[in-house]
């Protein structure tokens, strides 16, 4: 790509540099456009060809399936590595040494208590409450808990506001399923990893003790992994334009996962899993789903297929429909739901439709058969979602505010009435 690109706008030509990325991503820089043209903006609906930032966070090549976080690949990360030194990767952009690693995470510990009044809050929500609901108002309520603001150029003051995130999120995350299935909040055990605590302080009974099934901590281990970050996504692109508005890290976080909410976004792998239900309710009949999907005047999707990016496969996909078969078999569960979803699968990539537009499972498509073998609630899939992609709105939330980026404010054309007269009520 050359270094200029030039746009002729009525009859006039305008010059505009370009960016190459470390991947060879090309793109034309526009941020003058407006000034320079005299008042010509860009629509793209969707931003489906608009450039947010530039970020040194994660790569993701969706013709070639390919997903990075800071240069490793997600197949070597999700087959090696462990939740919380993805999580600092992700955030400081290194793999921590032991010394940094048993830091971060005794400081993480440190900072993992909530205020007990939390627990008035988390009584006023119904039990019917969505546990998506209830966590964003729970992040958000962490601010009048915590009101100073990060000093985001002092470096102790983000590593606080990081471990104390970090350290909060996962309680507010089991007492969310604990409040709705009536069991007494807890707080695990700090002698334990971080994987294993989540899992602890989901799922003790109070009469018993907990013992950790590493098939679970492993399995968990990984889905956290594959979901701990996606580049410029809508829950992540929430975030920062939250936080581009100097907002603090918890409320800009709270607005990621109301955006992650979404069954076109992470609210997806519930939304799979009861779409999975149904046809396993209506007869097994997988065909039937297919032809309303193809159906234009049938507003129903294939849940767990398609993605924006990706064209070819989701790398995480193939991971997840992998372990999923690993985990149920190291557990030995038989679920039909499973041979369901892989009927459904073969029946898309043969299919014209799916494949003309492309069409392929993502990430939630077999996540939540995981879930649902771990013992998580179905309406909780979402929750792990979010606590996966933790690490990753965090990181781009500090680099957003370290690259000093403006605040996000898109322009529009404006297609409504134009000049009128105002009408008193009695004349109208
Ligand atoms: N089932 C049936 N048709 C589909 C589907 C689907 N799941 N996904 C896309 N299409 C069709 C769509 O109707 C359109 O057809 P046409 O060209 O004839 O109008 C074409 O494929 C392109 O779809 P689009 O909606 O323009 O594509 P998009 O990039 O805007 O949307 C998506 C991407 C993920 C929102 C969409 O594929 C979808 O709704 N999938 C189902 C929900 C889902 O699984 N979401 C999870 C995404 S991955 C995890 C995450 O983001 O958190």
């Amino acid at each position: 790509m050359a270094d200029i690109a030039r746009l002729e706008v009525n009859s006039e030509v305008y010059e505009f540099p370009t960016y190459i990325g470390t991947e060879n991503e090309k793109a034309i820089d526009i941020s003058k456009l407006r000034g320079n043209t005299n008042g010509v903006i860009t629509i793209d609906p969707g931003y489906k060809n608009t450039g947010a930032c530039l970020s040194g966070i994660t790569f993701l090549e969706g013709e070639k399936g390919i997903l990075r976080y800071r240069g490793y690949s997600i197949e070597e990360l999700a087959d090696k590595a462990d939740f919380l030194e993805i999580a600092y990767l992700l955030i400081f952009g290194e793999l921590p040494n032991q010394e940094q690693y048993d830091k971060f995470h005794s400081d993480i510990k440190k900072k993992s208590i909530v205020d007990e009044d939390v627990r008035k809050i988390i009584d006023a929500f119904p039990k019917t409450a969505h546990p998506m609901g209830v966590l964003s108002s729970l992040t958000s309520a962490l601010t009048a808990f915590n009101p100073s603001s990060v000093n985001v150029d002092s470096e102790e003051d983000m590593y606080n506001s990081v471990v104390k995130i970090l350290g909060k999120f996962p309680v507010l995350v089991a007492w969310t399923m604990r409040k709705k299935q009536g069991l007494p909040l807890d707080y695990g055990d700090s002698s334990l990893g971080y994987v294993e605590n989540v899992l602890k302080m989901m799922f003790r009974q109070p009469n018993e003790e907990y013992v950790i099934n590493p098939i679970l901590s492993n399995a968990l281990n990984k889905l956290l992994i594959l979901h701990a970050d996606h580049e410029q996504n809508c829950s992540t692109s929430t975030v920062r334009i939250v936080g581009s508005s100097h907002a603090g890290l918890f409320a800009s976080l709270s607005a990621g996962i109301s955006a992650l909410w979404g069954p076109l976004h992470g609210g997806a792998n519930q939304a799979v899993l009861e779409m999975l239900k149904d046809i396993q309710e209506d007869g097994g009949d997988t065909a039937k789903y297919m032809a309303k999907a193809k159906d234009k005047n049938d507003p129903f999707r294939l849940m767990g297929f398609g993605h924006r990016v990706y064209k070819n496969f989701d790398p995480r996909a193939t991971i997840i429909k992998v372990a999923a078969d690993e985990v149920l078999a190291d557990l030995g569960v038989d679920d039909p739901i499973l041979a369901i979803a892989k009927g459904l699968e073969q029946e898309a990539l043969n299919d014209p439709y799916f494949v003309d537009r492309k069409l392929y499972p993502n990430v939630d498509f077999y996540s939540g058969i995981i879930y649902r073998a771990m013992g998580i609630p179905t309406e909780m899939f979402t929750v792990m979602f979010a606590l996966g992609r933790l690490p990753g709105w965090i990181a781009q939330w500090r680099e957003m505010r370290l690259m000093k980026e403006p605040i996000g404010r898109p322009r529009q054309i404006y297609t409504g009435a134009t000049l009128r007269t105002f009408v008193p009520v009695e004349k109208r």
